[in-house]
């Protein structure tokens, strides 16, 4: 006789995100029955094969190849989305919401494209659509904003939000690590994306920017209307200069709201060592958020990982268990309203680092190409490189993004410079 007060889930992917959030059903599952009232099993899992079942010792009954068998078990009320990617993920999700099930996602690329299409199939069947673990791991943003600042008007979230990029920075940074290698430590642990392009190159974060950002300006803000640049042309030098003139070197996903004027942009930046983000290291993420009458908060923890990340999981499937679901705020249409001025030209101090001729006369000629474009330069430093060669390091006040990409054009243009080497946003 079927036992009434067992909920059934399944998971779809079980690799690092799900087989954490498996681990957790398994080892708290007395504790969620005695706190929460309810005795969570899975009952079904869908992988490629069984082997990922096998090789944590699950029994491989459980296994499921098929989505249409999930899609037609009524025993089941709640499926865990944790295979990644666009497709098939937005088939079998679209399938399970069909069928009534509500679900659980940790894929911000799919949500951060397609949030639009499948928050109305979930609406149009009664069921949630959670997707706490697709930001920022185990720390519960999404929750908060969708719940917690109703009275306030979000006008900035300032975070770090990618484990992998934090995680390689923080090695390149604290134990001169090579690039190479700390990837592939992150990949070993379990932090980074099946194609780690997406973590490196900023994607991962302008996905969650996309639905960060959203929620928090309740507007929406597709992922493609973010200024996006990644970590990869940042040296070893940048991190040695960062260090010199007291900053850290951090991948900042940054949004603001001023009226109707939206800012939304991923790019390394230097930190001042004092500001909070500079001491966020690791796989740990971090979100400055200020409301117009909370002030100033911060969220901080693990950013990625198994179960940090499946705890999120966790608790958005008792939510959908517990709870009624809950959708958008504002019209989730997938593009920028058109009330909102998206803006490009926007505010920030800079470092700039050229190589150039070791001449006289050459740093003059850079000062005022700079001044010219209105960018005042806040310290200028100039040191030998190879042979006859000179590298030359500016830090600007705060100037406009047009105004500095201009100089930098005229800049690469002078015949004693020879490159442009780096051009980092400074927070
Ligand atoms: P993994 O690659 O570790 O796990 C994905 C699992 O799903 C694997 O077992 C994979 O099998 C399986 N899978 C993939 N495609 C299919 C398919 N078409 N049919 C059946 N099974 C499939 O990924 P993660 O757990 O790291 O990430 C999962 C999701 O969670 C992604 O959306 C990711 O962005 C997100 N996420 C990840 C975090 C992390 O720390 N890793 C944190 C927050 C979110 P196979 O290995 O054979 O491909
Ligand atoms: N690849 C992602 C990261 C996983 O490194 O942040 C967590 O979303």
């Amino acid at each position: 006789m079927k036992n009434k007060s067992v909920r059934n889930i399944a998971i779809m992917g079980l690799g690092t995100v799900g087989g954490g959030a498996y681990d957790i059903i398994a080892s708290n599952g007395d504790y969620i029955e005695r706190t929460q009232g309810l005795d969570v099993r899975v009952k079904r899992i869908l992988d490629r094969t069984d082997a990922p079942l096998r090789a944590r010792g699950i029994d491989p009954s459980l296994y499921c190849g098929s989505v249409d068998e999930l899609a037609a078990d009524k025993e089941i009320e709640v499926v865990v989305e944790t295979m990644g990617g666009v497709e098939p993920a937005k088939t079998f999700i679209t399938k399970m919401l069909e069928s009534g099930k509500s679900v659980v996602t940790a894929n911000k690329e799919l949500l951060a494209k397609f949030w639009h299409e499948l928050e109305p199939i979930a609406a149009a069947h009664g069921c949630g659509l959670f997707f706490e673990a697709s930001c920022v791991g185990g720390v519960p943003v999404i929750r908060a904003l969708g719940e917690s600042f109703q009275g306030d008007r979000v006008q900035s979230i300032c975070g770090i939000i990618n484990g992998t990029t934090n995680y390689i920075l923080s090695k390149m940074s604290s134990e001169n690590l090579g690039y190479a290698e700390a990837l592939g430590a992150a990949q070993s642990l379990g932090y980074a994306e099946a194609d780690p392009t997406s973590d490196v190159e900023g994607y991962d974060a302008a996905y969650k920017l996309s639905i960060l950002g959203s929620l928090a300006f309740h507007t929406c803000l597709p992922y493609g209307s973010i200024y996006r640049e990644g970590i990869t042309k940042v040296t070893a030098a940048d991190i040695k200069n960062a260090h010199d003139l007291g900053y850290e070197i951090k991948l900042l996903a940054i949004g603001k709201r001023d009226g109707n004027n939206v800012e939304a942009r991923v790019h390394p930046a230097f930190v001042p060592k004092n500001h909070p983000l500079a001491s966020v290291s690791g796989a740990y993420n971090a979100v400055y958020l200020n409301g117009d009458h909370v002030g100033d908060l911060m969220f901080y923890g693990a950013g990625a990982g198994a179960h940090p990340t499946g705890s999120a999981i966790v608790s958005d499937v008792i939510k959908a268990l517990s709870d009624k679901p809950r959708y958008c705020d504002f019209a989730n249409t997938g593009k920028l309203d058109k009330s909102v001025s998206l803006v490009g030209d926007f505010v920030s101090g800079y470092y700039l680092c050229v190589t150039v001729d070791d001449k006289a006369g050459v740093l003059s000629r850079l000062s005022t190409v700079l001044s010219d474009n209105g960018v005042s330069i806040k310290a200028a430093t100039q040191s030998p490189s190879d042979g006859d060669a000179a590298t030359v390091m500016f830090l600007t006040h705060r100037a406009r993004e047009h105004a500095v990409m201009q100089s930098l054009e005229a800049i690469g243009k002078l015949a004693s410079v020879r490159s442009v080497d780096s051009v980092i946003r400074v927070l």
